[in-house]
């Protein structure tokens, strides 16, 4: 069983009972005596009159106007877009608690741990950037590259020196043991026993999470002509901490006004950001030497974003990967608007010739990424042949396919018709839907976007018993499967219960099933409020019947889609499966 990441049952008990909920929530809201409880202005939704009740006797809090509600764990998830873990580490962190994460033994001293070592580094790098001489390469390379005092110090950028253990010998000075050295991804073995370290003669940026703590550090090499010294940057390997897919740099120093203001800009180079931090663009953020993935739209939306400026450099390499990026994001939820810069140019360069008034501009004026799409589609097929306009048509009419929105994906078709001067209803019934319709239907999972809103009673209440009682796995695995679930999210929930080992299922405690099951956890969260008398003690009856119900009604929607399914041959399937959703979601409504 895989649970290093687990926090212990105890440790978030613990965390919790030494939390003052009143405190933490008068962070952000005010809040007034009212009998026992406490009473303000809801911070989940305007309100004019009070209905946020906080309740110190039970530990949490309720809304009356919006409904939400929650322990201290749930409140920190929500107001901060924080996952489960990091909600529990941010309250450990303001209770002065410490927790046993990287490796069962409670650390004694800083510097045992993966937080720790890395603590200790970023030390170290700061101190030799500080202590450089004026005349030193390094020094030098600060100055010619316009890094002022003020924006080294808000980044914390640091120097490694060169040589080959500078680093693990302070470290090791500072006991830190080599595997831990190793695992923080800092030092690499030698050929010959011991180890060495990854950066040299690099100007270091330390990476941060967004509570601001570093998990790993990207170095760039300083003018070194040995062709040997390798990569121009070199970027953390992974590490228990850092995950490069999910990280952005700039995270921590951007998330107040990403917070505040739902945008975030993504751009390609670490002193790019930085630059554009300087230049009062401080929602800058950059993935650390990969391409734009699910993962970082996910990250982007627990964030908060809502609509992103894709920033790319003006060469060949910057513009395909504009094109790239520009897709996913017309095929996921979350507007983006494509910023190319001028020939050449690379954020850093384009303030050597430019102002900020003209970046504002050009971001103003960037095409939204569909229209972007669509645009380059348009020159590539200036002038072509109608074979070769149907086939990039038909490569669009795909990526409409993927788009999980509906009305996004209307909109879309009737850009592309517009476009190309075609029926948009004819883009829909293409070959290449039957494909199209099979992402769509994995997209439509994404459990990031999970709401169990308008889930059906009957399955809810079975998997909110099964993360109160998980040892109703046994029958339940028996009876049904994922297919008996009409909330997309509820079943793929139930089929990776399923995929653990009754024994295995049965130890996990309510509280560790967010930890457990990451991607689901804004799910499991939802699952494991509030405790219902019928959850306190287990009922294998209850659970029979429980199934039972959802067999029966299962049986009955088979004979009726029998009977309305006669005609499949060439229909869209991507709207027919949409029609199929609308079709569940009025019975629901109705019952
Ligand atoms: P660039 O080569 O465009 O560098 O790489 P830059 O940001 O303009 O750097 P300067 O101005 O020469 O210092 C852009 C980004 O691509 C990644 C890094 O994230 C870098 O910031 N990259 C680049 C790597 O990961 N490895 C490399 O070897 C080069
Ligand atoms: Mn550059």
């Amino acid at each position: 069983m895989e649970n290093k990441g687990l926090i212990p049952k105890e440790e978030i008990d613990q965390v919790v009972q030494a939390t003052d909920l009143v405190a933490l929530i008068s962070g952000y809201a005010a809040l007034k005596p009212s009998g026992k409880n406490f009473l303000g202005l809801c911070p989940f939704h305007s309100e004019k009159t009070p209905s946020f009740v906080v309740s110190p006797d039970r530990g949490n809090y309720h809304c009356f106007g919006c409904g939400v509600h929650g322990n201290a764990v749930g409140f920190v998830m929500d107001i901060e877009h924080f996952h489960f873990t990091e909600a529990v580490e941010f309250l450990a962190d303001r209770a002065g608690i410490r927790l046993t994460r990287s490796g069962g033994e409670r650390p004694e001293k800083a510097g045992l741990d993966l937080r720790g070592c890395l603590t200790l580094a970023q030390e170290f790098y700061l101190k030799n950037l500080a202590q450089a001489s004026p005349q030193s390469r390094i020094a030098l390379y600060i100055k010619e590259r316009a890094l002022s005092p003020e924006l080294c110090q808000r980044f914390l950028l640091g120097w490694a020196p060169e040589g080959w253990t500078p680093l693990s010998d302070h470290l090791t000075g500072k006991k830190v043991p080599l595997e831990i050295q190793e695992a923080a991804g800092l030092v690499k073995p030698g050929d010959k026993g011991g180890v060495y370290d990854r950066l040299r003669g690099r100007l270091i940026f330390p990476i941060r999470d967004v509570t601001g703590r570093c998990l790993g550090f990207a170095g760039r090499l300083i003018a070194n002509d040995d062709p040997k010294s390798g990569a121009k940057y070199l970027n953390p390997p992974e590490t228990e901490l850092y995950k490069k897919s999910s990280v952005f740099y700039g995270v921590f120093e951007a998330k107040d006004r990403i917070r505040k203001t739902g945008r975030a800009m993504l751009v390609e180079g670490y002193l790019d950001v930085i630059r554009l931090h300087e230049k009062g663009f401080d929602h800058a953020i950059a993935a650390c030497g990969t391409a734009v993935n699910l993962e970082h739209i996910k990250a982007l939306k627990r964030l908060g974003v809502k609509e992103l400026e894709l920033v790319f450099d003006g060469d060949l390499a910057g513009r395909v990967a504009a094109l790239k990026a520009a897709r996913i994001f017309v095929e996921n939820d979350l507007d983006s608007k494509v910023v190319m810069l001028p020939e050449g140019l690379d954020p850093d360069d384009f303030f050597k010739k430019y102002t900020a008034a003209n970046f504002s501009e050009l971001v103003e004026k960037a095409p939204y990424d569909y229209r972007f799409v669509l645009d380059r589609a348009a020159e590539e097929v200036a002038g072509k042949g109608i074979s070769q306009k149907k086939v990039k048509l038909e490569e669009l009419a795909e990526l409409a396919a993927a788009i999980t929105s509906k009305l996004k994906r209307d909109l879309f078709l009737g850009e592309i018709g517009k476009a190309f001067k075609v029926d948009p209803q004819g883009l829909r019934a293409k070959p290449g839907a039957e494909l199209a319709a099979k992402s769509l239907e994995q997209k439509l999972l994404l459990p990031e976007q999970a709401s169990l809103k308008g889930a059906d009673a009957r399955e809810l209440r079975l998997m909110k018993y099964l993360v109160h009682q998980p040892r109703a796995i046994r029958t339940v695995r028996q009876e049904i499967s994922e297919e008996y679930f009409e909330n997309p999210y509820l079943g793929r929930l139930f089929s990776r219960f399923l995929s653990l080992e009754n024994e295995e299922f049965e130890q996990l405690r309510p509280l560790d099933f967010p930890e457990f099951f990451k991607e689901y956890s804004s799910v499991l969260m939802q699952l494991i409020e509030g405790e219902p008398r019928y959850l306190k003690e287990y009922q294998e009856d209850l659970v029979l019947r429980w199934t039972k119900s959802l067999k029966k009604r299962v049986q009955r929607s088979e004979l009726q889609s029998r009977r309305s399914d006669s005609s499949d041959s060439a229909l869209d399937l991507v709207q027919k499966k949409m029609e199929e959703r609308k079709r569940r979601k009025q019975r629901l409504n109705q019952s």
